[in-house]
């Protein structure tokens, strides 16, 4: 009887979340179009609950936190609190600003820590393990944002991420084809194994109920402590003990000492709109603005979508963009002298034109600067709501499921962030290694970063909302997605789904998403020098958009279809 009326229990869940899902508005190829408010991100039932929020009165801070966390639950390979990320709002009233909670170094790094007593790196170290963890920082990033912005209650926000976890979500496709994928790896650490494979060790079925009660209790602790509920007390000392127990590094003085940080963003004008993006340490905003001052310097609308003219453009404003992140960005705190003014600068801008010629493709020469780039996961959002405050935030965990271990008795991922330093002082290549002193690593110092919440301004007001996961291709995307919108014409959901290029200095390589390029403008991206490389159809990343459609007064959203949980919620 106990049994059957369990079966019924779960059955009743199932079906309410099935038929819930299925008035889920999930972009693609058309905008879902609102009045009031919306979320767009990696997860349809995460957006539906900042929805939530948003119609009960909460501001678009408010919806982001509930987002956040509910993304932790239910997109677990990027949506995270064992990770990091940042935030770019910006208010009805047209006040901007950014957080920052990205990892730390713990202050037991250091230069050499990845390294063979040779000198040499020790393969794949950094991705892998405890040591590749930095201190997370997205609990401190929500926290912050929430008590300088936010109105809801905060436990409220967390709630409906504890009752996701409590009562269990649906395992979606996606989670049941990850966890064949990353079977060897997770099968290895117990503490992974035991939450994403059932006692028996068998897989989750799609749309089996899937609870995760480890992560129901530290997120109560956060949401009845706040900040403290992650940083100290029971989460930090299990956090510790796991760390010791496995020769991680990180330790109770690394956690009380993390804080997040509110930053002036980076901004600068493209064709008269105002660009408004995450500022060191993240190389995101910097490098778009100065490939769009660039590329303001073409009429990229008169030499058409993907000729090989406009491809060849975008693929050497990337190539240079690229080389000068690579040189010269990293920490702010640590770097004081960076020269984000002059990189960002219309004249900087103009001397780089200069240097392209229309048609030859120039050398990346690996004696100076770039990096190769292999990780698949991290996640945006964009959220508006009815007043017109803007949210862009995208949060990590570095590579898909971060470091793969699930702390112990605690339920959630840990990144492996470490492995966005520079790992070898000194070495730059042509494969893509790195050597640059800017982004070393140093204790409490931050890694350097590609991702890249933007929001732009048209006129004064909200115009666009946009960011995406894909590591270096990052910054690439939302640059894409931004001329598909401005010199294309294109509405949100073509923009994003539209097939994208990337190139980033190192390796020297031009990157194509299948379908983005014909044959016969292949054959003369080739005659100019490019070494082209086709990638899988969807191969980037998961771009989230809102546009406002000022004159008519709604709010137009897409989800990338590249995103197979993702979807739009609004009303
Ligand atoms: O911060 C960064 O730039 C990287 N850790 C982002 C990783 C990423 O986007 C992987 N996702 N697809």
């Amino acid at each position: 009887m106990k049994l059957f009326s369990r079966f019924l229990l779960r059955t009743l869940v199932l079906v309410a979340v099935c038929i819930h899902l299925s008035y889920v508005p999930t972009g693609g190829r058309i905008p879902v179009y609102a009045r009031h408010g919306m979320v767009t991100s990696s997860s349809a039932i995460a957006s539906e609950i900042g929805k939530e929020v948003l119609r009960k009165g909460g501001n678009a801070i408010d919806a982001a936190v509930a987002t956040a966390f509910a993304l932790a639950v239910t997109w677990p390979s990027a949506g995270n609190i064992g990770g990091g990320g940042f935030i770019v709002y910006r208010s009805a009233d047209g006040k901007v600003t950014s957080f920052d909670f990205r990892e730390k170094a713990p202050l037991a790094a250091h230069e050499k820590m990845y390294l063979d007593a040779n000198g040499a790196l020790i393969p794949g170290i950094n991705h892998r393990g405890l040591l590749s963890v930095g201190v997370p920082g997205t609990v401190a990033g929500l926290y912050q944002a929430h008590a300088k912005y936010g109105k809801m209650d905060w436990k409220k926000l967390v709630d409906p991420a504890i009752k996701l976890a409590q009562k269990g979500i649906p395992f979606s496709h996606a989670l049941h084809q990850h966890s064949k994928r990353l079977r060897k790896e997770w099968e290895a650490i117990p503490s992974t194994a035991e939450i994403m494979y059932k006692e028996d060790g068998s897989y989750y079925e799609p749309g089996e109920v899937w609870r995760q009660r480890d992560l129901a209790k530290t997120l109560k602790r956060i949401r009845n402590q706040g900040r403290d509920g992650f940083y100290k007390g029971e989460t930090a000392d299990k956090l510790v003990a796991f760390m010791k127990k496995g020769g991680g590094l990180i330790t109770h003085e690394d956690l009380e000492k993390y804080e997040a940080i509110e930053r002036t963003p980076v901004e600068g004008t493209y064709r008269g709109y105002r660009v408004i993006s995450m500022p060191p340490p993240s190389s995101g905003g910097v490098a778009l603005i100065q490939m769009l001052n660039m590329l303001e310097g073409y009429n990229l609308k008169e030499m058409g979508y993907h000729s090989a003219d406009y491809v060849h453009t975008l693929a050497e404003v990337m190539r240079r963009a690229f080389a000068d992140r690579a040189e010269h960005m990293g920490d702010p705190d640590f770097n004081p002298d960076m020269p984000v003014d002059k990189l960002i600068s219309k004249e900087y801008a103009e001397r780089l034109r200069q240097s392209i010629s229309m048609d030859v493709a120039s050398a990346s020469d690996s004696s100076k600067y770039g990096q190769i780039y292999d990780g698949t996961s991290t996640t945006h959002f964009s959220v508006v709501d009815k007043d017109g405050n803007a949210v862009s935030l995208t949060y990590t965990l570095e590579n898909s499921y971060g470091a793969q271990i699930i702390a112990e008795g605690l339920g959630f991922f840990l990144n492996d962030e470490m492995g966005d330093f520079n790992p070898v002082p000194g070495l730059t290549n042509s494969r893509g290694l790195i050597g640059s002193s800017p982004n070393q690593i140093k204790p409490e110092k931050r890694m350097l970063s590609s991702m890249t919440p933007t929001i732009i301004e048209k006129d004064g007001k909200l115009f666009m909302v946009i960011g995406t996961p894909g590591g270096r291709t990052i910054i690439n995307t939302v640059l894409q997605v931004i001329l598909n919108v401005i010199d294309h014409d294109m509405n949100i959901a073509r923009a994003i789904e539209a097939p994208r290029i990337h190139h980033q200095w190192l390796p020297d390589r031009l990157d194509f998403e299948q379908h983005a390029l014909s044959p016969d403008t292949r054959d003369r991206l080739k005659s100019k020098g490019h070494k082209l490389n086709e990638l899988g159809h969807a191969a980037q990343g998961h771009a989230m958009g809102i546009v406002v459609a000022a004159d008519e007064g709604w709010l137009a959203g897409s989800a990338d279809s590249r995103s197979p949980d993702g979807g739009v919620a609004a009303y």
